[in-house]
C-alpha cells in the first residue's frame, strides 16, 4: 500500500513539473519581448526627429522667459493640454525627467515628423487613441519659452 502512495506522488510531482515545462515557449517569449527595447524606458537615447539636435539647458531657471512660455503655454496649448493632469494630451508637469529637451521641442516644433518617425512619440500617439499633437507654428524662441515654463511645473 505504501507503494502505491509513493508511486501516485512520484507520478502527480512528474505531471507538475512536466505541464511547467511545457510553459517554456511562452517563457521564451515573454524575455524575448522584454530584451526589446521600449522606448519610454530608454528615453534619453532619444533626441527626436526635427529641427533641434543640440540643447544643453543651463542649470537656473530663466523665469522671465518662463513666464512669457507661460503666456504662448495658455494660448495656444491649454486646448489640449493642462499642466498637471492628463487631458487630451500629456501633462507637460515633469517632463524633463521622461523626456530630452531636444525631444520636447522638435515634438512642438515637427509633430508631424515626430509622429511619423520617432519611437517614443509613435507610441504616445497610439495610447492617445490616434489624436495627434497639433502643430501650432510656433517660433524656435517662442517654443523654447515654453519648454522654460515646462521646467517651473
Ligand atoms: C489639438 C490638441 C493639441 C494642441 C493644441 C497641442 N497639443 Fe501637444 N499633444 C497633443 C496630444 C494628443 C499629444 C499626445 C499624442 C501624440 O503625441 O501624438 C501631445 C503631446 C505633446 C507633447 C509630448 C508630451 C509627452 O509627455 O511626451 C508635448 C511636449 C506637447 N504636446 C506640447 C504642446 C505645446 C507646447 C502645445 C502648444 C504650443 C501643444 N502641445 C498643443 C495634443 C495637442
Amino acid at each position: 500500500m505504501k507503494k502505491i502512495t509513493y508511486l501516485i506522488i512520484v507520478v502527480a510531482a512528474t505531471m507538475i513539473v512536466a505541464c511547467g515545462g511545457g510553459d517554456g515557449q511562452s517563457r521564451k517569449d515573454k524575455i524575448l519581448a522584454k530584451s526589446v527595447k521600449d522606448p519610454y524606458q530608454n528615453w534619453q537615447e532619444y533626441k527626436g526627429v526635427g529641427p533641434i539636435k543640440d540643447l544643453t539647458l543651463p542649470e537656473q531657471v530663466d523665469a522671465q522667459l518662463a513666464s512669457k512660455g507661460l503666456e504662448i503655454f495658455d494660448s495656444k496649448c491649454t486646448a489640449c493640454h493642462k499642466a498637471e493632469k492628463k487631458f487630451i494630451g500629456p501633462a507637460p508637469k515633469d517632463i524633463l525627467s521622461r523626456r530630452n529637451p531636444e525631444w520636447i521641442m522638435n515634438m512642438i516644433l515637427a509633430p508631424e515628423k515626430m509622429v511619423a518617425e520617432d519611437p517614443i512619440a509613435k507610441k504616445l500617439l497610439v495610447e492617445f487613441n490616434g489624436s495627434p499633437m497639433a502643430n501650432q507654428n510656433l517660433t524656435e524662441e517662442e517654443a523654447r519659452a515654453v519648454l522654460e515654463y515646462f521646467r517651473t511645473l
